[in-house]
């Protein structure tokens, strides 16, 4: 087992990674986040003809989980495209710098399952944080 809570925040990053918006690339990504008081909130990227617009699935899961009044993210599934790695980009890995410890796991998958689990201090190693400032 990969963790208690890995299976459901799987189901939801499926789910929400087929309403992603991505006539440009076709590379669907969802991403799953569990929060501290087991919610999870989930989001897909957003493609825009002005490409730099875009948005990854974890910027737009980070805009559900402060529109919906969390904070803490303590457990991360993300699903890409095909059958090679999608790790969050670098931006990302930042982002969830701002409302996750660097302790948190951060499940890469597939829609076929998991492929690697690396925590975000692993990802995002002498980072800078909120207590940096
Ligand atoms: N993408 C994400 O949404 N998250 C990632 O972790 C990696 C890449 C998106 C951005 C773009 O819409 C598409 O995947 C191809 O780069």
């Amino acid at each position: 087992m990969i963790s208690d809570n890995f299976d459901k925040l799987f189901e939801e990053a499926k789910k929400v990674r087929e309403k992603a918006h991505v006539p440009y690339s076709q590379f669907k990504v969802g991403a799953a986040f569990l929060t501290e008081d087991n919610s999870i909130v989930a989001g897909c990227n957003v493609e825009n003809a002005a490409y730099p617009q875009s948005q990854c699935a974890e910027a737009s899961a980070i805009g559900n989980l402060i529109s919906q009044g969390y904070k803490n993210i303590v457990e991360v599934v993300v699903i890409g495209s095909g059958s090679k790695l999608c790790s969050p980009c670098g931006g990302c890995r930042q982002r969830l710098r701002e409302f996750a410890k660097l302790d948190v796991p951060i499940h890469m998958c597939n829609i076929e399952g998991h492929i690697k689990t690396s925590t975000l201090g692993e990802l995002l190693p002498d980072s800078f944080g909120p207590e940096n400032l």
